[in-house]
């Protein structure tokens, strides 16, 4: 796996030099990770199935999970897109570029595996300077999944990639730490209603200021219905050991965190600035974020988990969020990895 630094205090000549290379291995059908605004995705030609299956195959993903497709300007969605519903123009020219997919009618000119078979596909516009130069110069739409193995917390770093995915994709473009720290908001615009299918960076109350209102994937409330987008269903983000949220104020974590220890148990913690001094005694311990300001707490979320992933320690409690905002994604992704499990 090759590693380019392209941050931005590398010097010009080098970024440039290093992202040519990088897209023209992307047309050649390989596999490169590299930065957006919300996590760092595994990019591959999305109009090659045999570069799409690379990325599968890196990543031990579900074949039965599409993927997204990335673009660089809007003309690039006719090489994606059969066509464009006016919901989804609405959402484009409001978020764009930035943390928002939508689900549209794909085009039939798509690698199959993209799409998994699906007659629609995902895509977005990033807002980050690497991903939208890596586009540009490869010259083809970029399907690409977060760049962990499956199952795993996104990637927020190249540390991360490398962790999960290093002998296994051609190369990794370090572009630092990425903004917003989680995923996209997926949104189904092929129906009559807007449909979230999954939180992120564009938060709810956004999306219902701009269209009037917005429908739920039912999935994302109750347990037992099934996603309308695939990569929803499966247990993620997860560390080793199992989270627990923990509801309430502090005292009560602080109370689960010195019942547990007493019955032998090792204890990690994932705490809030505000309450991290409180829990100096647990067997390890990661700062998540500031509760005064949620976009903090986005940004930390997935290095807290993989800091937890690394401890050794039997189980994990974390802190619980409201759903405002970015919350929202924050919550959604927290009770994934704790599998439901709210005490
Ligand atoms: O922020 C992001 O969206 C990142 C960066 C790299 O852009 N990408 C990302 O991709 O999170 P991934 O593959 O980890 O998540 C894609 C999600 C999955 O839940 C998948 O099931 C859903 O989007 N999805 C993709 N195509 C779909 C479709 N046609 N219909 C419904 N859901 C779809
Ligand atoms: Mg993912």
């Amino acid at each position: 796996t090759k590693y380019w630094n392209v941050q931005n205090t590398i010097n010009e000549e080098i970024r440039k030099h290093a992202l040519e290379e990088a897209a023209e291995w992307i047309r050649k059908g390989e596999t490169i990770a590299f930065p957006t605004e919300t996590v760092y995705g595994l990019g591959a030609n999305a109009l090659s199935d045999t570069a799409i299956s690379r990325i599968f195959v890196a990543k031990g993903r579900p074949s039965d999970n599409p993927l997204i497709v990335h673009i660089a300007n809007q003309e690039q969605l006719q090489d994606v897109a059969k066509s464009i519903p006016p919901l989804a123009q609405k959402i484009i020219d409001a978020f764009w570029p930035g943390p928002i997919t939508v689900i549209v009618p794909a085009s039939s000119q798509l690698a199959t595996k993209v799409t998994a078979g699906l007659d629609t596909v995902g895509v977005r516009m990033p807002s980050h300077s690497v991903a939208l130069e890596l586009i540009r110069l490869a010259g083809v739409p970029i399907a690409a999944p977060s760049a962990n193995r499956s199952g795993k917390p996104s990637p927020t770093q190249a540390d991360h990639v490398a962790h999960d995915l290093d002998g296994k994709i051609a190369g990794i473009l370090d572009g630092g730490v990425t903004g917003v720290g989680v995923e996209s908001t997926v949104v189904d615009t092929t129906g009559e209603h807007a449909v979230l299918l999954r939180p992120g960076g564009i938060s709810k109350e956004q999306l219902v200021e701009l269209l009037g209102g917005v429908d739920e994937d039912p999935a994302l409330t109750k347990a037992n219905e099934t996603p309308k987008s695939p990569g929803m269903k499966y247990r993620h983000y997860a560390p080793s050991a199992p989270v627990y949220l923990v509801k309430g104020d502090k005292e009560r974590l602080i109370d689960k965190v010195k019942a547990a220890q007493k019955e032998g148990k090792h204890v990690g913690v994932i705490a809030t600035e505000e309450h991290a001094s409180f829990f100096s005694g647990a067997d390890a311990l990661a700062v998540i974020g500031s509760r005064s300001q949620l976009s903090t707490i986005a940004h930390g979320l997935y290095t807290a988990l993989r800091t937890m992933d690394e401890a050794n320690v039997d189980l994990i409690y974390c802190e619980t969020f409201t759903r405002e905002g970015i919350g929202l994604a924050i919550m959604n992704r927290l009770m994934k990895a704790a599998n439901g499990q709210v005490i």
